[in-house]
């Protein structure tokens, strides 16, 4: 006789970042490998519920207890209902979150999420907070891969966690703590597990991949990150790596180079500037000039001549003047910019650049981030339009969710492609012709 098992739902809200959407991935395999939970999209339904927060721009504390005060009435109907907040507010606020909820049950970190099956066990035999929010461990990653993959062709491979840089107007470097690299053996047989089961494209993750280092003790040699990549690029049936993010202090020229030589890196690039000013760029304690960056993506394209190029700009940084901020405009028409995220300043406690004098008003902040981004959509349709009539190298992803004939899929350059085709190409790479570049903001191609 089958033995039923009431399994306990879970339900999970995630907060900003890739980082942060990868990390409640791992959360749901973890649980889910237990075989004592399974997941809902329904929090009024579910047994446990998880914050995982993020605090790298939002008012992120006001947000939490907004948010914690939305379960409490869930709480309040069902008593037995746990309630967990992870991620960098955990980790920056810890015990302080349960003194202002004291319906919150359990506190983890992003580093000690591994641990949560055990936390939750422990948080029904008591009314006491159970709080774990240490730092600077990868024992999370055991587990971590979801080894029930059907249908998913694309995944992200953390590859090295926290950071050591201290941008003066970041946060990560408190909430996620020191840069730790993976193990390359444990990164190597993530993606071969990856591959068998049918991914054919591979994101690497962490806040500075570039910073990838592994000492080893018997050669005494490093083994840094474009050691990584030739080795991945030798794992049959991935065919496509991609990386976010990448720091260009620390951009090597045996990366560049890497670009010669590994035809699966794709002629697409995330790599933040943050300002066009090096001015700025000092107070910001970024560690490169623009001219070092502008040097760096010529070598780029001098071995990849069509390299998109996508930046995070910040706008009314402490200081930033008028002339500073136009100096960021012109530096996005001389790289040539492609799509790229921007941000208004916000101030983290505990850095220093909060504690930098700040004259600019927000409504000329705003106006400064009109006009980036204006640009910056300007400048991403002219690179469109150089696609309409090219033929793309697609790896297709899925079926539309409103025509049930089309199928989507992603170019090299990251743009995400229509067409009509069978269910059969899913998963697969195939050629299209470009035909429509206005397709609800998205391409529009055709089979050649
Ligand atoms: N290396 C990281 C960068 C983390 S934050 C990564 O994996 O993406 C992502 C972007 O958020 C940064 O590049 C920066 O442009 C923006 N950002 C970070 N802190 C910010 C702040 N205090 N105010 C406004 N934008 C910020
Ligand atoms: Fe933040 Fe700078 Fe590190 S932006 S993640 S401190 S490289």
């Amino acid at each position: 006789m089958n033995k039923k098992i009431n399994k306990k739902k879970i339900y999970i809200k995630t907060w900003g970042c890739q980082m942060n959407e990868h990390d409640s991935s791992i959360i749901e395999n973890i649980l889910i490998k237990t075989k004592n939970y399974v997941v809902t999209k329904n929090p009024e339904k579910s047994d446990i519920l998880i914050l995982n927060t993020c605090s790298i721009r939002e008012k992120a504390q006001e947000k939490l207890f907004h948010q914690l005060g939305r379960w409490k009435k869930f709480k309040e109907k069902k008593p037995n209902i746990r309630i967990a907040v992870g991620g960098c507010v955990a980790t920056q606020e810890g015990k302080k979150i349960h003194k202002r909820a004291k319906f919150v049950n359990i506190i983890f970190g992003p580093q000690t999420l591994h641990k949560l099956p055990e936390l939750i066990h422990q948080s029904y035999y008591t009314e006491n907070l159970v709080i774990d929010v240490t730092t600077s461990s990868l024992k999370k990653f055991k587990n971590s891969v979801n080894t029930h993959i059907t249908q998913k062709f694309t995944s992200f491979v953390t590859i090295m966690e926290g950071c050591n840089k201290y941008c003066s107007f970041c946060i990560v470097p408190y909430s996620r703590g020191k840069e730790i690299s993976r193990p390359r053996k444990h990164v190597l047989s993530e993606i071969k597990k990856l591959s068998n089961l049918g991914v054919r494209e591979v994101i690497l993750l962490g806040q500075n991949v570039n910073a990838y280092k592994i000492y080893n003790s018997i050669n005494k040699k490093k083994y840094n990150f474009s050691d990584l990549l030739y080795e991945i690029s030798k794992i049959p049936k991935i065919n496509r790596i991609r990386y976010i993010t990448s720091h260009p202090m620390e951009f090597s020229n045996d990366i560049i180079q890497a670009y010669k030589y590994i035809p699966q890196l794709t002629n697409f690039l995330h790599l933040p500037v943050q300002s066009g000013s090096n001015k700025i760029l000092r107070l910001m304690k970024r560690g490169y000039t623009i001219e070092e960056y502008e040097d760096l993506i010529n070598k780029l394209k001098f071995i990849r001549p069509n390299i998109s190029i996508s930046s995070d700009f910040i706008v009314g940084f402490p200081g930033e003047t008028h002339q500073d901020f136009k100096k960021t405009l012109q530096f996005i028409s001389k790289i040539n910019f492609d799509t790229s995220y921007s941000f208004i300043y916000s101030p983290r406690p505990g850095t220093r650049a909060a504690k930098l004098t700040d004259n600019t008003t927000i409504e000329e902040k705003k106006n400064r981030l009109y006009l980036l981004q204006k640009k910056i959509i300007q400048q991403s349709f002219q690179w469109r339009r150089r696609m309409l009539g090219t033929i793309q190298l697609v790896l297709v992803e899925g079926s539309a969710k409103n025509n049930p004939k089309e199928l989507y899929g992603r170019t090299e350059n990251n743009r995400i492609i229509y067409f009509t085709g069978k269910s059969e190409l899913i998963g697969q790479f195939i050629q299209l012709k470009v035909i429509n570049i206005n397709y609800n903001t998205y391409l529009k191609g055709t089979i050649i």
